[in-house]
C-alpha cells in the first residue's frame, strides 16, 4: 500500500498509538515507530509526508533520554513535536528547556497568539469576552484584527520551552506555559506543549488534521473501502491459488478476516471453529448460527474440548495455560487441514449443518455431484493480528521487545514447527478500523459490536487449575451477568464484561448454614483501544441484581466482588 503517511515516532507516551489513530481518523494514514527505529524503516516510502513526534517521560537532559533521530530534521519533511516531542525540536533547535515551577496535568486554557496560523485554521475558537461566542477561524474571524482567541487543551508535562530556537515564533501560550503552541511555518514545523490527541482536547483532531492534510499535504484516502480493496489485491497476490485455512472466534477480528477473504479469495477459504471447552455458555452454538446467517464461506466446526483440557491437566501459570492452548490451536488447525484436504479427493459427503463433534463436518459451497475439485492442501492460516499486536512485538521497539507483558496477542504463542505460512490481512489496523471495514463489508451489528474474547477463553478467566466444573460454575455466573447487562441496555455502553472465578474460597452463610464456598469477580471496563481501561460505573442496582442471583443460582458460589482497578496498573483480564 503507497498510501501517504505521516509517521508518528513513539518517545514512550501513553498516547502513541492515539496520536496514530487519530490521524487516521482523519483519513490520513499513520504508522507508529519507536523513536530509535532506523532510518531506512521510517523513510522506506517516498510517501511519508510528514512526522509527529510524540510526548513521553523523560527529560531531553536526562543521561540516556531518547534523542531526535538526525533524518527528521535533514529529511526537510514537516514535523509536529507533541510535548517531549516539541520539547526535543527545541533542544536539537537551539531553543532552551526546563523544569516548569508549576508542572501542569489536566485541563488548561490556551490564548492562540497567531490565530491565523495554518496549524489553527480548522479550529473553533472561544472569544474572548463572550464565551458562549464560538467561531471558526478560517472564517468568521477573517480579517484581523483579532480578539484573542483560546482553546481549551489537555495539558502533562514537567519541563517547558523557556527559549525559543532562532526563528521560531510562540503561537500560543497558557499560564504556566510562555510557549504552549511555536512554530516556525515557513519549513512546517510546530510544537504543542499539550496533547492534542486525547479527548480533553475537544479541538484536537482539528489540529491533527491541519497538520497532516493542509500543512503535510498527505492525502486523505485511508478509507475502508479503500482499504479492503489494496487487501484484497495483497491476498490475491500473496496467496495464488493456494487454499487459506481461518480460525474463526466468532469475535470481530476473525469474522472481518473471513468476510474479507472470502471476497478476496472465494472458495480457497475454508473457515475453522474450534470449540475449545473454554468458551462461554452457548456460544459455539451461537457463533455457528450467526455465521450461517450472515457469511457464505464453507466452515467446519470441530470440537476438541477433551484434548484441550487435557493440556490444561495441573496447570496454573497463565503464560503456561496460553502457550499450550495456543500449540494445541495449531496442532488441531493441521490436523483438520489435512482431513479437509482429504475429503477434497473423495466423493465428499456433505452434511446439512457443521456438528458439534470430534473430527469434522464440511459445509461445502458445490453443488452435489459437481465435478470433483483437484486434490488442494491448505498451505495458509489466517489470523486476525491487529497493529496493536504488530507493535507491541515489533523488533524496532526494542525496550517493549525486553518485557513480555503478557504472551497473549495471537503473534505471540504460535509454535515454531507449524506447518502454515500466515496471512494476517488486518496487521495494519486499529480495532475501531477493524469494525469499520466489518461494517463496509456487511456485516451485522451482533459481530461488528461484539466485545472482545480472549483466544485461550476462559481457561484465563478460571484463575488456577481449569477443570470442567469450575468451568461450567464460571459460565453460569457470566451467563447471569452478561444476561443482565443486556436486558439494562448497556451493552455497546461498555467495551468488556465478564465473571472470573477466584482461586479462593470464603466463609458465608446462607440460610441458616455456614458456607465455605467460591468467589467470583466480576469485570467491566470501558476503553477505546484496550491499551489503557477503566472501570465501568455499572448502576448499583444493577450489581445488586447480579449480585443476588449468581450467589442464589450459582451452585458454589456464595460471594461476588466488583473489580474497580483501571488499566493501568491493572490489566482487563486477571490473567
Ligand atoms: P489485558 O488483560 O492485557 O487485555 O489488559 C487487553 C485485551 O486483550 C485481550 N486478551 C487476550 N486476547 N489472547 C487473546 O486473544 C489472550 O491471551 C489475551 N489476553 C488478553 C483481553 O481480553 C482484552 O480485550
Amino acid at each position: 500500500m503507497t498510501h501517504d503517511t505521516i509517521i508518528v515516532l513513539d518517545f514512550g507516551s501513553q498516547y502513541a498509538q492515539l496520536i496514530a489513530r487519530r490521524v487516521r481518523e482523519q483519513r490520513v494514514y499513520s504508522e507508529l515507530l519507536h523513536w530509535d527505529a532506523p532510518a531506512e524503516q521510517a523513510l522506506a516510502s517516498k510517501s511519508v509526508k510528514g512526522f509527529i513526534l510524540s510526548g513521553g517521560p523523560a527529560s531531553v537532559y536526562e543521561p540516556g533520554a531518547p534523542t531526535l533521530p538526525a533524518y527528521v530534521l535533514e529529511s526537510g519533511l514537516p514535523v509536529l513535536g507533541i510535548c517531549y516531542g516539541m520539547q526535543l525540536l527545541a533542544h536539537n533547535l537551539g531553543g532552551r528547556v526546563a523544569p516548569s515551577q508549576a508542572r501542569e496535568y489536566g485541563p488548561a486554557e490556551i490564548e492562540l497568539l497567531d490565530a491565523h496560523n495554518p496549524l489553527f485554521a480548522g479550529c473553533s475558537v472561544q472569544v474572548a469576552g463572550d464565551a458562549s461566542q464560538v467561531a471558526s477561524l478560517a472564517s468568521d474571524l477573517q480579517p484581523a484584527p483579532l480578539p484573542p482567541a483560546t482553546l481549551p487543551v489537555w495539558m502533562s508535562h514537567g519541563d517547558r520551552i523557556e527559549r525559543l530556537p532562532a526563528g521560531w515564533q510562540a503561537l500560543a501560550r497558557s499560564t504556566n506555559s510562555p510557549y504552549a503552541a511555536m512554530g516556525d511555518p515557513a519549513r512546517g514545523a510546530y510544537g504543542l506543549q499539550f496533547h492534542p490527541e486525547v479527548t480533553h482536547t475537544p479541538q484536537g483532531a482539528a489540529l491533527l488534521r491541519a497538520f497532516a492534510v493542509d500543512i503535510c499535504g498527505a492525502a486523505a484516502d485511508w478509507t475502508p473501502a479503500n482499504f479492503i480493496a489494496e487487501a484484497s489485491a495483497a491476498v490475491q497476490a500473496q496467496v495464488g491459488q493456494a487454499h487459506v485455512l481461518c480460525g474463526l472466534s466468532g469475535g470481530v477480528d476473525s469474522s472481518v478476516v473471513a468476510a474479507l477473504l472470502h471476497q478476496a479469495i472465494g472458495d480457497q477459504l475454508t473457515c475453522l471453529f474450534v470449540d475449545h471447552g473454554l468458551l462461554r455458555q452457548g456460544e459455539a452454538e451461537q457463533v455457528i448460527d450467526t455465521f450461517q446467517r450472515h457469511m457464505q464461506a464453507p466452515l467446519v466446526a470441530v470440537n476438541a474440548t477433551e484434548a484441550f483440557l487435557a493440556d490444561l491437566e495441573g496447570v496454573t501459570d497463565p503464560e503456561s495455560k496460553r502457550k499450550r492452548i495456543g500449540n494445541r490451536f495449531i496442532r488441531v488447525f493441521e490436523e483438520e487441514a489435512a482431513r479437509i484436504a482429504a475429503q477434497w479427493a473423495l466423493p465428499a459427503p456433505r452434511s446439512p449443518t457443521p456438528a458439534l463433534r470430534a473430527g469434522a463436518s464440511v459445509l461445502g459451497t458445490d453443488e452435489p455431484g459437481s465435478p470433483l475439485p483437484a486434490p488442494r492442501t491448505i498451505g495458509y492460516l489466517a489470523q486476525g493480528t491487529l497493529y496493536p499486536d504488530v507493535i507491541e512485538s515489533a523488533s524496532g521497539s526494542r525496550e517493549q521487545a525486553a518485557r513480555t507483558i503478557k504472551t497473549h496477542h495471537n503473534v505471540g504463542g504460535l509454535p515454531e514447527d507449524m506447518t502454515f505460512r500466515l496471512i494476517e490481512p488486518l496487521r495494519l489496523l486499529f480495532k475501531d478500523e477493524v469494525r469499520a471495514v466489518g461494517e463496509a463489508l456487511g456485516l451485522p451489528a451482533e459481530i461488528v459490536w461484539r466485545h472482545p474474547f480472549p483466544g485461550p477463553g476462559l481457561a484465563i478467566r478460571v484463575l488456577g487449575e481449569v477443570t470442567w466444573p469450575r468451568l461450567e460454575t464460571l459460565r453460569q455466573a457470566d451467563a447471569i451477568l452478561l444476561e443482565e447487562l443486556h436486558a439494562a441496555g448497556l451493552y455497546r455502553a461498555t467495551s468488556q464484561v465478564f465473571a472470573v472465578l477466584l482461586p479462593v474460597k470464603s466463609v458465608g452463610v446462607m440460610g441458616d448454614n455456614r458456607t465455605y464456598a467460591d468467589v467470583v469477580a466480576l469485570r467491566a471496563v470501558t476503553t477505546d483501544d484496550f491499551m489503557t481501561a477503566d472501570w465501568a460505573r455499572l448502576p448499583y442496582d444493577l450489581l445488586a441484581r447480579i449480585s443476588n442471583r449468581i450467589v442464589n443460582e450459582v451452585a458454589g458460589v456464595n460471594r461476588v466482588v466488583y473489580d474497580i482497578t483501571p488499566k493501568p496498573p491493572g490489566t482487563i483480564e486477571w490473567e
